[in-house]
């Protein structure tokens, strides 16, 4: 096997942006740019795949997103669903790894919830690529969540650190992200991941979500393989 280039990201996140536009653009529904966004998410699902990338983890539906008028939210999450249902197998196959990360409330329909443990028991021996997606997230909450599972735990205040507070995020074995990459060109975080991207790399473009391909995906690794991370140090 060749050897994995040390510069690769090991973890990349998509803020999947700019759907609405996309549509609105042709004058079409917004929704009809969510249903484009299927294909760019496979785009970027090979993408990592064939960059040899571990984890990529999508931002599919955020906390904030309950906002949206009430059709929009109920296509949202049927279309998750079914997603989930079409092509679990399909992804099965390529060796992906389904993994979800996000606050399982009142608000995500049981079916969903189901759907989601499904497709993780389904795949949770693969090992080409762990693909996450962030449903019902933020950053916040999840900050917020790690915090009351720590007390729940019993543990004293004088004992709290980094470590332990990351052991009781939603996802423990989530690494630190790499690469964030943005479309539609909105320059901001929007409340994804915020404990995982302290020290990621950024990359965005004006391209619209439904117009992302994997070539965007590896103009965003080419560009971080130029990058210096210095973490508060200095380079050597
Ligand atoms: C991103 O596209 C998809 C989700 C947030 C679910 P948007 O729906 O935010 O598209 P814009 O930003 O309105 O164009
Ligand atoms: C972030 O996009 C959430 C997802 C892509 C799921 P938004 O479109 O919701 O973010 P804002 O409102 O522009 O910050
Ligand atoms: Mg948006």
């Amino acid at each position: 096997m060749p050897k994995r280039n040390p510069t690769v990201p090991k973890h990349i996140a998509c803020v999947m942006d700019g759907n609405g536009r996309w549509a609105e653009q042709r004058g079409l529904a917004r929704i009809e740019g969510h249903k484009m966004g299927e294909h760019s998410l496979f785009e970027a699902v090979e993408g990592a795949i064939e960059l040899g990338v571990e984890w990529l983890t999508v931002y599919a539906f955020s906390t904030e997103n309950w906002k949206r008028p009430p059709d929009e939210v109920k296509f949202l999450i049927g279309f998750n669903d079914d997603i989930l249902l079409r092509r679990q197998d399909e992804l099965n196959e390529m060796g992906v790894q389904i993994r979800f990360v996000g606050r399982n409330d009142w608000r995500v329909p049981k079916r969903l919830v189901n759907r989601m443990n499904e497709a993780s028991a389904l795949t949770k021996g693969n090992k080409k690529l762990k693909f996450t997606i962030a449903f019902n997230y933020g950053g916040r909450a999840e900050i917020a969540d790690a915090v009351k599972s720590l007390m729940a735990s019993g543990v004293s205040a004088d004992k709290v650190n980094e470590r332990m507070i990351a052991r009781h995020l939603y996802d423990p074995d989530m690494p630190e992200v790499d690469l964030m990459i943005r479309t539609s060109g909105e320059f901001r975080t929007s409340n994804f991941l915020l404990w995982h991207l302290a020290y990621s790399e950024m990359w965005f473009t004006d391209t619209l979500w439904p117009d992302f391909t994997r070539a965007h995906m590896a103009d965003a690794v080419a560009d971080f393989q130029q990058r210096g991370r210095r973490y508060g140090g200095v380079t050597a």
